[in-house]
């Protein structure tokens, strides 16, 4: 068996953790591709990989977080990095306070903080048999800015920054946790909100820095990096093409 490391991606049959899992597979690392629902789109990805599983469990199912966990287990006995990269979100417009109701702040918790913490819970124990463990949360700049696709999705982001630097503080020195918030990226993430898109990608393309939006790879590469950033830990990178700054 081979003794590269092993990566286990959560919500990688689409979007960024798919262009996550091919990055770490073609840097030589074993991957596990896993998603809630879309399996033939999570199994074909594992296909079209050297070396890589799939796993189907919902993050926000703490049965199915631990099963996630023990099938990178299963397949490879040992654990490296976990990227949480799995989200859900609602696109309400901040102002309407309304449709922002229990349940809605309920769901999108469930999967973006308490799935980023139960995959957590249940991995560390592998981790820290690995010689340079590595968590990396996927957040958002919503979490530290009044924008986003609505207002209980941009808190849980919040929550899982601070998450990454509780983490941090408890996991070290073996385990590093970082997360990098993303700005607008070009994935089936907007599918159900086109006005959204358009919007905002024609705002950023005209008035950011790098005048265009994001890609599915430049989060992976950010991803790649905070692997192998070996006296980084607690830290939050932007990967937005300089939005923050204007
Ligand atoms: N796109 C952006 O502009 C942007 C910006 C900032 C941050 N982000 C963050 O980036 C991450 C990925 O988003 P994306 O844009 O790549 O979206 P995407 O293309 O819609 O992909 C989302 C992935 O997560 C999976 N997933 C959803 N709920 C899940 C659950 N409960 N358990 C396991 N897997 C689940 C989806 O598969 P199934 O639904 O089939 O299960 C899919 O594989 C999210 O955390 C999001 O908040 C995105």
């Amino acid at each position: 068996m081979s003794d590269s490391r092993v990566a286990l991606i959560t919500g990688s049959s689409s979007g960024i953790g798919a262009a996550i899992a091919r990055r770490l597979s073609a840097d030589g690392m074993r991957v596990v591709v896993n998603s809630a629902r879309s399996a033939e789109a999570g199994k074909e990805l594992a296909a079209s990989l050297p070396e890589a599983v799939y796993v189907q469990g919902d993050v926000s199912d703490p049965d199915a977080a631990r099963h996630i966990v023990q099938a990178a287990i299963d397949a490879y006995g040992r654990l490296d990095v976990l990227v949480n990269n799995a989200g859900a979100t609602r696109f309400i417009p901040l102002q309407d306070l309304e449709a922002a109701d229990a349940t809605v702040w309920r769901d999108l918790f469930d999967v973006n903080v308490f799935g980023a913490w139960q995959l957590t819970t249940a991995a560390v124990p592998h981790l820290r048999k690995a010689e340079a463990a590595s968590i990396v949360n996927i957040s958002s700049v919503s979490a530290a800015r009044a924008m986003g696709s609505s207002i209980p999705y941009a808190v849980s982001k919040a929550a899982l920054n601070h998450m990454t630097r509780l983490l941090a503080t408890q996991l070290g020195p073996n385990i590093r946790v970082n997360a990098i918030a993303p700005g607008l990226v070009d994935t089936p993430w907007y599918d159900e909100a086109p006005e959204v898109w358009e919007g905002s990608r024609d705002w950023i393309t005209a008035n950011t820095p790098l005048r265009r939006v994001g890609t599915p790879e430049d989060v992976a590469e950010a991803v790649l990096y905070l692997t192998r950033a070996a006296y980084t830990t607690g830290d939050v990178l932007t990967v937005d093409g300089g939005r923050h700054v204007v």
